[in-house]
């Protein structure tokens, strides 16, 4: 069996919708320098480049998390594989993550930086599939609504492939 990958939002795309999010997120956070939590490891592209296009000065760190299994199905069931390396007591946090599907993985993050007393807690994905939703979250900063298929690149995995696709696709077998 092969497998080849389908554009779905190409790179062109994705960079200017980024662009489009850093401006909102560096005109709400102008007086308020926000702690940026890149979720690992499906944000690490998108954080970096959403961390250039914003304009003021933040703080970045990293949240490692593994939803059990290597399907395409996600458990809901997730590990924290390394925590942050600083308290977020009374700081902006701003959640970059790749993409909101039963919402469950966020709304867990969610709860778990409430009990650190944060100033507030806000939620940037870049991708948000809202046919399967479990729990309804606020995504305050949102690149693409799309449907439900399972997607690939730029971050995203199937099995540990195609993070490095500099595009977002869906993996079809023939
Ligand atoms: P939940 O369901 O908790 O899922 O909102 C969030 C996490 O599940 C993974 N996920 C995907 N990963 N392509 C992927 O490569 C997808 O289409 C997909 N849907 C969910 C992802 O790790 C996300 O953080
Ligand atoms: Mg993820």
């Amino acid at each position: 069996m092969s497998e080849r990958i389908v554009t779905m939002i190409s790179k062109e795309e994705i960079a200017k919708r980024v662009q489009e999010l850093g401006a909102e997120i560096s005109d709400h956070y102008r007086s308020n320098p926000p702690v940026l939590v890149c979720v690992l490891k499906g944000s690490f592209v998108f954080a970096a480049d959403l961390a250039r296009a914003i304009d003021t000065s933040v703080r970045i760190d990293f949240l490692g998390m593994r939803s059990y299994g290597e399907g395409t199905e996600s458990s809901g069931v997730v590990q924290i594989t390394q925590d942050l390396s600083r308290p977020i007591a009374g700081e902006d946090v701003l959640i970059v993550e790749d993409i909101v599907d039963t919402g469950l993985t966020i709304a867990h993050l969610i709860d778990l930086f409430r009990t650190r007393a944060p100033r507030s807690v806000k939620v940037c994905a870049l991708l948000h599939k809202p046919a399967r939703a479990k729990v309804q979250v606020k995504v305050d900063y949102l690149g693409f609504t799309i449907e439900d298929r399972f997607v690939v690149g730029y971050g995203l995995d199937f099995a540990e492939k195609y993070r490095n696709l500099p595009y977002i696709g869906v993996v079809e077998r023939s």
